[in-house]
């Protein structure tokens, strides 16, 4: 029969066997987060829909093109969340942490969901885990941040990813800069794929991104907009790169990287893996010191990352980096008859209080089905409850893995699978 419900297109089921890599990854990164000194926070999933308008930029394809935004039921115009940041920044500004110790450092992952076209790594709902350090604009916040999510990548055993970094300036050098791109694709424009018209119109910089093969020459040849910094933003950025190269994390100058948010200022960074293609970056952020202020705050300097979990689960499978298991089930307690069905539940309940996972055979299988049952849930032990074993109150405690079986006062169970040296002989 065919399925009458499917998953939305772009969207996953995380099942138990997948679970491993998103405890992994995400512990790692929580732990990671604790050594550096930032704090977890969490944030709706949906907010008023101008928030990312204006934060994350309306010309932007993620506010043009993939925002799911709605009207509710009492009219308000909402969006379910298509970053992390704005929401970060929002709840800064409204629960005044800007009384707290600059900068303030916070971690969340979540959902998040943006209209892309689904593909390998490419989803409508993803999820995020990303840091923000709001308050304070020195470089070495923006060296911190980038060692974070290169420590994280390490911790998670990556080998051959890429950084890349660039600056793309501010307020005062960028549109300097804007005047040179323009300039220098105005006289091109009949060479550029519609696209790119578009964007010489309402997102200069965004040509930069652009992944048409057309347009990769012209991209090539632009002015770089490192020669444009003006002098702050120049040293900014070499005392970054010195930080980085003092603590020995390699990057390559991107002078193209622009990323698709419009609040970035000065610093970006990506991470890619050495598979080509838009969906593999697997990390990215940068400064947005423009921010806070354009959500109604004071002036305040931001920076920070996100990293998608499904890509790294997916580049961590690609490059065969095996996560830990999770704990196997201990024992599964099988039965021969209906009245040796209670004693073995009480059983599983005991151990279960004994912090031993316990499971019992359910409903009326054989004890053959039940032992092939304890086999496919990859326990460690069996016990089995059968008439013999009943009256005496005992079990017979197998081992699965070598068959290693020995009959053993039910008050001793656990003392056995827990030690399970003494006792054991083997299967004749
Ligand atoms: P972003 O580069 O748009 O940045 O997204 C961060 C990461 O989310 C990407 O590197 C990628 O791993 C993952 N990602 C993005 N879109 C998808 C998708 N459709 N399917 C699967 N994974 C995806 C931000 O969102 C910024 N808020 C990062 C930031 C934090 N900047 C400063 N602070």
């Amino acid at each position: 029969m065919p399925l009458q419900y499917r998953a939305p297109r772009g969207t996953a089921d995380i099942l138990p066997e997948e679970q491993p890599y998103w405890k992994h990854i995400l512990g790692t990164a929580e732990r990671l987060c604790q050594l550096f000194g930032y704090q977890a926070i969490e944030t709706p999933i949906f907010e008023e829909a101008s928030l990312f308008t204006r934060g994350v930029g309306e010309t932007t394809d993620i506010v043009q093109k993939e925002m799911y935004a709605f009207r509710d039921r009492g009219g308000d115009e909402l969006a379910l969340r298509p970053e992390g940041t704005a929401g970060v920044c929002r709840a800064y500004l409204q629960n005044g942490m800007h009384n707290l110790p600059q900068p303030v450092r916070l971690y969340y992952s979540g959902p998040i969901f943006r209209y892309d076209r689904p593909q390998a790594g490419r989803y409508r709902q993803h999820t995020q885990f990303g840091v923000e350090a709001i308050g304070e604009a020195d470089a070495t916040v923006d060296a911190e941040i980038i060692e974070l999510l290169w420590r994280l990548y390490e911790e998670l055993n990556f080998s051959n990813l890429t950084l890349q970094l660039n600056s793309i300036g501010d307020a005062n050098c960028r549109p300097v800069y804007l005047r040179v791109l323009r300039d220098y694709y105005g006289e091109r424009l009949s060479q550029v794929c519609d696209e790119c018209h578009g964007r010489f119109e309402r997102n200069p910089l965004r040509l930069l991104d652009c992944k048409e093969e057309r347009c990769q020459p012209i991209i090539a040849a632009a002015p770089p907009i490192t020669d444009h910094l003006c002098q702050e933003c120049a040293d900014h950025f070499s005392r970054l790169r010195q930080y980085l190269e003092d603590i020995y994390i390699p990057y390559i100058l991107n002078p193209c990287l622009v990323r698709g948010l419009d609040y970035y200022t000065r610093t970006v960074f990506e991470v890619t893996p050495p598979e080509e293609g838009a969906q593999g970056t697997i990390g990215g952020g940068g400064r947005y010191d423009g921010l806070i202020q354009e959500l109604g705050g004071k002036p305040t300097p931001g920076i920070g990352f996100a990293t998608g979990i499904e890509r790294i689960v997916l580049n961590l499978k690609r490059q065969k980096v095996p996560v830990p298991e999770p704990s196997p089930l201990v024992i599964f307690i099988a039965y021969q008859t209906a009245a040796a069905r209670f004693l073995a539940f009480q059983l599983a309940s005991a151990l279960r209080r004994a912090d031993i996972s316990a499971l019992v055979a359910a409903g009326d299988r054989s004890l053959k089905a039940q032992m092939r049952q304890a086999d496919a849930l990859g326990a460690r032990y069996a016990a089995i409850i059968g008439e013999r074993e009943l009256p005496q109150g005992t079990v017979v405690l197998r081992r699965l893995a070598d068959g290693w079986q020995d009959t053993v006062q039910l008050g001793a169970v656990a003392r056995h699978v827990q030690d399970p040296a003494p006792g054991f002989r083997p299967v004749p």
